[in-house]
């Protein structure tokens, strides 16, 4: 069942209560603390303008870090609203408090078209708890609610799901409905061939998504270091690389699945390996690899090698849907990028659709400043997972049905 969007409801004079994900990363210098990336606040303003045009009052909620329930000025969002002020152009107000009669009073002073940020939702342990009496009094602020917040849609928190329940009307913002569009819409029937392309430390991360993709892909591009987990079940040498040794069985499970289902499942045809893990490390490759011949002994692989970079390369330029999740080397530390580096610039180039879902992966494009040639990046970690997964969103599930 469709959700009801924001572009569907009349908003003029209303007092919108809006939930964003303004969870950023930052940095503190000499007391000051600057946003190091601010993609999801920027991806809110389409919203946040759309309800201002409107008509509307809007009262904008977030999250911010992991305060566990006490009220932590390491995490305010005071300076996200400074921030949001800048990138609007317009005043934002801020309230201390995310509920009661502070936000209450900041609230009725507001005209059509203000913007108010409230307070940190976790600072009240109520909050993740999705305690009933709290997402009532945040309901009580509005008399729309909205949810924009696609990263945080995952949890059944009071700000995210349980308000929803309080207000009349609860209905997606306009970020919400794009994630949705590209991560369920896009990849519902996906145009062929549909290539994945997964990457990042661990399986065990990743098993939902692989099993739930199994279904539709038509190949598996399979990089970082969760390849060397797959390398142990084939009985490769893997050095001393990153290995899930629990997991070695559930490897042998996927490789079999993708056999009997014809689905095609490479893995890194060589490695780039290094005994030291460092920005000045030299790495060199591991040649093909073959259960005779992988990782050496006391090396560990850190990134794809020049072939498999070629291979892979071919594979995105065939695809018709590209779906990237994960670095395919720790592309963080300069001798280790190519390989991330490469695959990045190949899903660019292509003229697939092609979705980066969310995590490192859109930060590595980002950083090789191409995040403006691909279709989509999603603004979820682990809400992308989830979704991609097929797992219900409880920030969407909570939302008024179209009728
Ligand atoms: C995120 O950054 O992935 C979301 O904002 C969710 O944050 P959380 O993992 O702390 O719930």
């Amino acid at each position: 069942m469709s959700k009801l969007s924001v572009r569907d409801l009349s908003l003029a004079g209303k007092r919108v209560l809006l939930r964003v994900d303004f969870n950023v990363p930052t940095e503190e210098n000499d007391g000051h603390t600057r946003i190091t990336d601010d993609t999801r606040i920027k991806e809110s303003l389409p919203t946040i303008n759309h309800l201002r045009a409107a008509g509307a009052k809007v009262i904008v909620m977030a999250h911010f870090g992991r305060p566990k329930g006490t009220a932590n000025l390491k995490y305010t969002l005071r300076p996200v609203s400074e921030h949001l002020s800048k990138l609007l152009n317009a005043p934002v107000g801020f309230s201390t408090e995310c509920v009661g009669e502070i936000p209450a009073g900041l609230i009725a002073g507001m005209h059509d078209g203000d913007v108010l940020l409230l307070e940190n939702v976790r600072f009240h342990g109520e909050e993740e708890a999705n305690d009933e009496g709290f997402a009532k009094e945040l309901a009580a602020l509005g008399e729309i609610y909205v949810n924009d917040a696609f990263g945080a849609a995952h949890r059944a928190h009071a700000s995210t799901a349980g308000v929803a329940h309080h207000v009349p009307t609860a209905a997606m913002g306009l970020l919400m409905e794009k994630e949705l569009r590209y991560l369920q819409g896009e990849l519902k029937a996906p145009a062929r061939p549909f290539v994945v392309i997964l990457g990042g430390s661990k399986v065990s991360d990743k098993i939902g998504v692989i099993k739930a993709l199994m279904e539709k892909a038509d190949t598996f591009l399979i990089g970082g270091a969760m390849a060397y987990t797959f390398f142990r079940a084939l009985g490769i040498p893997t050095g001393k690389s990153r290995v899930e040794a629990d997991k070695v069985d559930l490897a042998k499970e996927i490789l079999e699945l993708a056999k009997a289902k014809g689905v095609r499942f490479l893995l890194p045809l060589d490695n780039l390996e290094t005994q030291e893990i460092s920005a000045t490390a030299q790495p060199r490759s591991t040649g093909l690899v073959s259960p005779e011949k992988g990782v050496s002994e006391g090396w560990e692989a850190v990134d794809i090698g020049p072939e498999t970079i070629s291979l892979y390369r071919q594979e995105i330029a065939g695809a018709k849907t590209v779906l990237w999740n994960g670095p395919v080397g720790i592309f963080e530390l300069a001798p280790f990028a190519s390989g991330t580096r490469s695959i990045a610039e190949a899903v660019a180039a292509s003229s697939a659709v092609t979705i980066i879902g969310g995590g490192d992966s859109v930060t590595a494009v980002k950083q090789f400043g191409l995040g403006e040639k691909v279709s989509f990046c999603s603004t979820g970690g682990g809400a992308s997972l989830e979704l991609i997964e097929g797992k219900v969103l409880p920030g969407v599930a909570a939302l008024t049905d179209k009728v």
